[in-house]
C-alpha cells in the first residue's frame, strides 16, 4: 500500500494556511501538512514529494494559469481555491486539471470530505467523468475523421486527460493512415481478448501517438472481423474504456445501422458533422429528425459545420433555420493545412498551430471540455 499522503497548502494569505491546518491537523489519513506563502518554494517541496501529496493551492491572488500548469506536471491530486468562485474560475479549474473546487472561506466539512475522499483514491473525479464523444454524418467524406483526430489531440492537450480515439468506421476506416500508424492490434481483437483485462494490459493494446495522453484503437484490418463486431460487443468496449479513459472520441461511418445507432444511443455528446450546400444539409434535416425520433436528451446532438467559409451563398442563419438547430461550431476549410498534415501523417497542430483551423481545433475542444464540466458543476450546484 502506498504511504500517506502530504498535503501541501500554497496560500499567500497567512490566517487561511492556518484555519486549513487545523481543520486537517487530527486528519488520520494523511501525513502531515506543509504550508508555503512562497509559491515557487511550495513548487520545489512538491518536485521533491511527487505524487504522494495532495496539493490546495489557491490561486485567489495569483495569475493562475502557467503555475496551474507546472504544477500538474508533478501532481494529480490537485485542491484549488478561490476567493472567486463563478463559474467562469471553477470550470477552468477543473479543466486545468483540479480534482475539485472549494470556494473561499473554505468549510471544514468540505475540506475533509475532499482530502478523505482523494487520500483514499475512492474520488470520482468531477472534472473527468468519463464521456463519450461521437463525431457522425449519415454523409460520407465530410470530414468525420478529421475531426475526430484533431479533436481528440486537442482535448488531450487542452485537459491533460487520458484521451482515446476510436476508429468504428468498422469497414473503411482511415484514423490509422491519416496518421500513419502501424498499430499491432486492432478494434475486433482488442474486443476478442482485452476487454475484460486489467487497465493497465487493456492500455497497451492501444497506440499511444507520440508520448502523450492520447491512445488510439484503430479499425479492423479485415472486413470479416468487422462483420462480426455487434452491438452488444460495442456496449462492452464502451464499459471498458470508460474505466480507463476521460474522453472518448469515436470516429464512425455514415451508414445508418445498428452498430452506428448504438454508438449514437450510448454517445454522451453527438457531433453532428455538415456541410454548406444543399444536398449535405437536406441530409443533415433526415437525421436530426431521425434523432428526435429516438428522444436524445437536450444537448446531446450538436450541429458542426465543416469547411465553412465566409463568403458561401447560403448563410449560417439559412442552415440553422433549415435544420432548426443552432449552430455549435464552424471549421473552416483549409485544405491546404488538412492535407499536409494527411501526408504527413500528423495532426493539424504540429503542421501550422495557428492556422485559422489549428485555433479552431484548439477552441472547440476548449469549449466542449468547458461545457461537459459547466453541466457537471451546474448539477453539483442544484
Ligand atoms: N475543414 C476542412 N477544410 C478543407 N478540407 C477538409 C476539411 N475537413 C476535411 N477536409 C477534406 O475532406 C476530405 C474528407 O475528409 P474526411 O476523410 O475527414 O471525411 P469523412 O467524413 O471521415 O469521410 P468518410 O465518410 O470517407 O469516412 C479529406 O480530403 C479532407 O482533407
Ligand atoms: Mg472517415
Amino acid at each position: 500500500m502506498q504511504n500517506k499522503p502530504v498535503v501541501i497548502v500554497l496560500d499567500k494569505n497567512e490566517n487561511s494556511r492556518n484555519i486549513i491546518s487545523s481543520y486537517l491537523e487530527d486528519l488520520d489519513l494523511i501525513e502531515g501538512i506543509q504550508l508555503f506563502e512562497d509559491y515557487s518554494k511550495g513548487l520545489e517541496f512538491v518536485k521533491q514529494v511527487k505524487d504522494n501529496a495532495i496539493v490546495i493551492l489557491d490561486i485567489t491572488e495569483v495569475n493562475s494559469d502557467e503555475f496551474i500548469e507546472e504544477i500538474r506536471l508533478h501532481i494529480s491530486k490537485l485542491i484549488i481555491t478561490s476567493a472567486d468562485y463563478s463559474t467562469n474560475t471553477i470550470v477552468k479549474a477543473l479543466r486545468m486539471g483540479a480534482k475539485e473546487f472549494l470556494p473561499k472561506p473554505v468549510i471544514k466539512n468540505e475540506l475533509v470530505r475532499v482530502i478523505e475522499a482523494i487520500a483514499q483514491i475512492e474520488y470520482s473525479e468531477i472534472s473527468s467523468q468519463s464521456k463519450i464523444i461521437s463525431v457522425y454524418s449519415n454523409k460520407g467524406g465530410i470530414g468525420k475523421t478529421s475531426i475526430a483526430i484533431n479533436l481528440a489531440k486537442e482535448l488531450e492537450k487542452v485537459t491533460k486527460c487520458k484521451v482515446a480515439l476510436v476508429d468504428l468506421n468498422l469497414q473503411l476506416g482511415d484514423v490509422s493512415t491519416f496518421l500513419n500508424l502501424n498499430p499491432t492490434f486492432d478494434v475486433s481483437y482488442v474486443i476478442k481478448n482485452f476487454i475484460n483485462k486489467d487497465e493497465d494490459i487493456f492500455i497497451k493494446a492501444f497506440e499511444r501517438y507520440k508520448d502523450s495522453s492520447l491512445y488510439i484503437l484503430s479499425d479492423p484490418t479485415y472486413i470479416e472481423q468487422a462483420e462480426s463486431i455487434s452491438p452488444q460487443d460495442i456496449i462492452k468496449l464502451f464499459e471498458a474504456l470508460k474505466k480507463v479513459f476521460s474522453y472518448i472520441v469515436i470516429d464512425m461511418s455514415s451508414n445508418i445501422d445498428e452498430n452506428s445507432l448504438k454508438i449514437l444511443d450510448l454517445s454522451d455528446l453527438v457531433l453532428f458533422t455538415t456541410i454548406v450546400n444543399i444536398p449535405a444539409i437536406r441530409n443533415a434535416q433526415r437525421c436530426l429528425t431521425l434523432f428526435k425520433s429516438r428522444h436524445y436528451p437536450k444537448d446531446k446532438v450538436k450541429v458542426i459545420v465543416n469547411r465553412y467559409m465566409d463568403g458561401d451563398e447560403i448563410k449560417i442563419e439559412d442552415v440553422e433555420n433549415t435544420l432548426d438547430e443552432k449552430i455549435y461550431w464552424k471549421i473552416p476549410n483549409n485544405y491546404f493545412t488538412i492535407m499536409e498534415a494527411i501526408n504527413r501523417g500528423v495532426c493539424v497542430s504540429e503542421v501550422n498551430l495557428n492556422s485559422n483551423i489549428g485555433n479552431s481545433f484548439r477552441d472547440l475542444a476548449i469549449k466542449i471540455s468547458d461545457d461537459i464540466i459547466e453541466k457537471t458543476v451546474m448539477q453539483y450546484r442544484v
